[in-house]
């Protein structure tokens, strides 16, 4: 089993990598309450039907307040205190509610994470970004609190769907690509291991990538500046996400091929370089393109710019394991996306 500690000022996070569920949670000290994916819930039954549970319905149109509303109601039923333990099971999307939850009700209860996704394990669970979408934009209300433990048991990872698991995949490589080249140098070894699932592979692969995640929230937790450079290929990926109906990582590598071209464009990226990120997401079985709108794109970043303020902050890659941040104004970015699309 592999550790990372997480601490920022706010509070600490112990994330564990590795097959220890069924050992740790015969370790929980008190009675918990599991927010469990409804999904998780049918095919883990064994494992998690001996506790008391909340359900959190599965899909992204079920990722709002609503849902919180009724959960609040559950565990007011369930009579749970200020000193309950909440424990999130799922990918990203349930975590992100349940952390919401745990980190709102009666002002704040203590909280973990059981990540069941690889996108979950080497990103949406670890970093204390928790919340839901409000009118159809993406995590519009939240908070940014730590959970106490993230457990990521590699051998949940079995049951996902082909797709899903290749599409968690993306954010793997996207650490390699902004931070690492070792890394990337080693993903591009041990892809085919990787998509194998072999233990030690896996096992190096969700670690680094929690250690790098760790490293960069633990410099930034608030996402004032560095913590920004996790959205690298996020700002067309989610324009892509908003329209195409594709999966999260499968819209984040096309993202991170586009702003790599663009990085190249701006002469800070060679084109070998642009060929090199472009591979690496093809021997995943990522997509590295789509027929794609320009004006469509377009609006869907208008639309997320609705979080940020008046300008797009795009992070380009400066050379491969380096990055840089360019605030880019709408009008400029519609020339831009008009030229990649
Ligand atoms: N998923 C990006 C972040 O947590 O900052």
């Amino acid at each position: 089993m592999h550790q990372v500690q997480l601490t920022t000022p706010a509070g600490a996070c112990e994330i564990l990598v590795g097959e220890l569920l069924s050992s740790r949670l015969q370790m929980l000290e008190q009675e918990p309450v599991l927010m469990i994916d409804e999904n998780v819930l049918v095919q883990h039954h064994d494992l998690f039907e001996p506790f008391r549970s909340v359900i959190i319905p599965s899909g992204e149109s079920y990722k709002t307040l609503q849902t919180v509303e009724a959960l609040y109601r559950e565990l007011v039923t369930l009579e749970t205190d200020r000193s309950t333990l909440m424990v999130g099971v799922g990918g990203g999307l349930a975590t992100d509610v349940a952390g919401f939850v745990a980190s709102t009700f009666l002002r704040g209860t203590p909280f973990g994470f059981i990540s069941t996704t690889l996108l979950g394990q080497v990103d949406a669970s670890i970093g204390g970004k928790n919340g839901v979408n409000l009118d159809g934009y993406k995590n519009m209300v939240g908070n940014i609190r730590q959970p106490s433990f993230v457990w990521c048991d590699l051998s949940l990872l079995g049951t996902l769907e082909n797709r899903e698991y290749v599409s968690g995949i993306a954010e793997v490589i996207k650490y390699g690509l902004i931070w690492d080249i070792p890394f990337m140098d080693f993903l591009e070894e041990s892809m085919e291991a990787l998509l194998k699932q072999e233990l030690s592979v896996l096992e190096h692969v969700v670690t680094t990538s929690a250690a790098i995640k760790t490293d960069v929230v633990q410099k930034d937790e608030k996402e004032s500046d560095l913590r920004k450079i996790l959205n690298f290929g996020h700002t067309i990926g989610h324009a892509i996400e908003r329209h195409k109906g594709v999966l999260h990582g499968e819209a984040v590598a096309v993202g991170m091929v586009l702003a790599a071209r663009l990085s190249h464009l701006q002469g800070l990226l060679t084109a070998s370089e642009v060929d090199r990120v472009e591979r690496l997401a093809l021997s995943a079985g990522l997509p590295v393109r789509m027929k794609l709108d320009p004006e469509e794109i377009y609006q869907n970043i208008r639309k997320d710019k609705k979080k940020s303020g008046e300008d797009v902050h795009f992070v380009l890659l400066k050379g491969l394991g380096n990055t840089i941040i360019r605030p880019i104004p709408l009008p400029e970015l519609k020339s831009i996306v008009y030229d990649l699309c």
